[in-house]
């Protein structure tokens, strides 16, 4: 039996608590008041939060690296007001689709603020992106360097780039969320001449102005080494391909994203100070070691920006005990708004959002509501016994949740909503039917 309320409630956002009358607070609000008003289940955003989050990021990588940008990778959850919040926060953006470009250009945010990544741009894509304006193409492969070549002459302009590679170092997380090793589908090898290729075609494209290279290891990293490895093998592959054998400047460079966040309680991740400095280091190094001018740097941070303000709120519905097996206690959400813990294992915690003060002395497996066995949302959790229409809360629900969620059983999806100054707004509405009919040809 554990009861570990504090040690989970340092998981939700900044300030959240639990007041005189055991219910749980978070931005000064009540939850089950917040959920009551807009339904369940419920994201909620809290804005102090994310502003916290970011100038953390600022302060611990520009003070050990002044130049350092920060993009925020956009696929992490987005739509207009949210974007727009980040903007006026002065975050820019990784965009990797048609739509995620287009998100931001209905945000009335212009694509000088954005670098464009992907494995597979289509034409349509990148002509979306080299007409507006992007800031950079993240080339990905060979095909690519003359697609965006021959687009930036059609429309007249020099686009700059940068190479995405795989410098095949392991980063310690799921298999399906590792993106550097040489078996990906991302990026260039530069173990075999993959990379070196797209670079000699590059010095040649004339429509392209290279600045430097990325790579993004996986994703959540709990640990700074693969981050120096990392950049130990890309800073040779640029001193010895790049600069010295076809005379191509280093100007950018970027290490991706991927910084773990402290998911669970008791985890001891690097901060962000241990990642920037390890960052910092490992680049400073080597343009000594090298003689190269220090380039501007870009961190692509997602999870690790904006997980930690985000709070599920789901309704307790259904109980089945099935003796000496297990307990599942059923909500009225799951995988079609949170498939993390379905597709690979996510962990996650909950509290209840009243009665804090009773005993977590009742076993179960929080399932989703959804038609798959595999439809959970958290194996094996002391809560307190709970009852129907009770709510519980799940923290660190502010990445990669909503933005892969689906209409399964056509599910509608849930109301977002931001705390800002202690008060609640929408970010977006509950779905209803007819959002989920709309396309339909009747
Ligand atoms: C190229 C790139 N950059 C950044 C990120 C963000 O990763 P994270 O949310 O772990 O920081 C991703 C995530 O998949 C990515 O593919």
């Amino acid at each position: 039996m554990q009861n570990n309320v504090s040690a989970i409630l340092d998981l939700f956002p900044l300030h959240s608590r639990v007041d005189n009358e055991h219910a749980l607070i978070t931005g000064n609000l009540s939850v089950v008041e917040l959920v009551k008003k807009y339904g369940s289940p419920l994201y909620i955003y809290d804005h102090e939060t994310i502003r916290s989050q970011y100038e953390e990021f600022k302060r611990a990588f520009q003070s050990s690296y002044p130049t350092t940008e920060i993009l925020y990778a956009s696929k992490v959850f987005l739509n207009i007001p949210f974007a727009q919040m980040l903007y006026h926060l002065g975050v820019k953006f990784d965009v990797v689709s048609f739509g995620e470009m287009s998100m931001l250009m209905a945000s009335d945010i212009p694509l000088s603020n954005a670098y464009f990544h992907g494995n597979n741009k289509t034409e349509e894509e990148i002509k979306l992106a080299i007409k507006n304006g992007i800031d950079a193409i993240v080339i990905d492969n060979i095909e690519e360097v003359n697609l965006v070549n021959s687009i930036s002459k059609k429309y007249g302009v020099k686009q700059k780039i940068l190479l995405r590679v795989t410098p095949n170092i392991d980063p310690y997380t799921h298999e399906k969320t590792t993106t550097g090793l040489k078996d990906s589908k991302f990026g260039l090898s530069i173990e075999d001449h993959s990379a070196e290729d797209a670079i000699e075609l590059i010095a040649t494209s004339k429509n392209l102005s290279f600045v430097g290279i990325h790579a993004h290891l996986g994703s959540p990293i709990n640990f700074v080494e693969p981050y120096q490895k990392a950049i130990d093998k890309m800073f040779t592959f640029i001193k010895f391909i790049c600069i010295e054998k076809y005379s191509l400047n280093l100007t950018e460079f970027s290490p991706g994203g991927g910084f773990g966040v402290i998911s669970e309680p008791g985890l001891n991740n690097p901060t962000l100070e241990d990642f920037a400095n390890v960052i910092s280091e490992a680049i400073r190094n080597n343009c000594e070691k090298y003689d190269i001018d220090l380039p501007k740097v870009f961190i692509e941070p997602g999870r690790s920006l904006v997980a930690r303000s985000g709070v599920a709120v789901y309704q307790v519905g259904s109980r089945k005990t099935i003796p000496e097996i297990r307990t599942y206690l059923s909500v009225d959400g799951g995988m079609a708004d949170n498939i993390r813990p379905t597709l690979y294992d996510a962990k996650y915690f909950a509290l209840p959002v009243q009665g804090l003060n009773r005993k977590f002395d009742d076993l179960v497996t929080v399932s989703g509501k959804y038609c798959e066995s595999g439809d959970y949302l958290i194996k094996d959790i002391y809560l307190p016994k709970l009852l129907r229409d009770e709510y519980i809360a799940m923290p660190m629900s502010g990445a990669y949740q909503l933005a892969m969620s689906s209409n399964y059983n056509l599910a509608y999806k849930p109301a977002v909503i931001l705390i800002k100054d202690s008060t609640s707004k929408l970010l977006r509405k509950r779905e209803n039917i007819n959002d989920i009919i709309a396309l339909d040809i009747i």
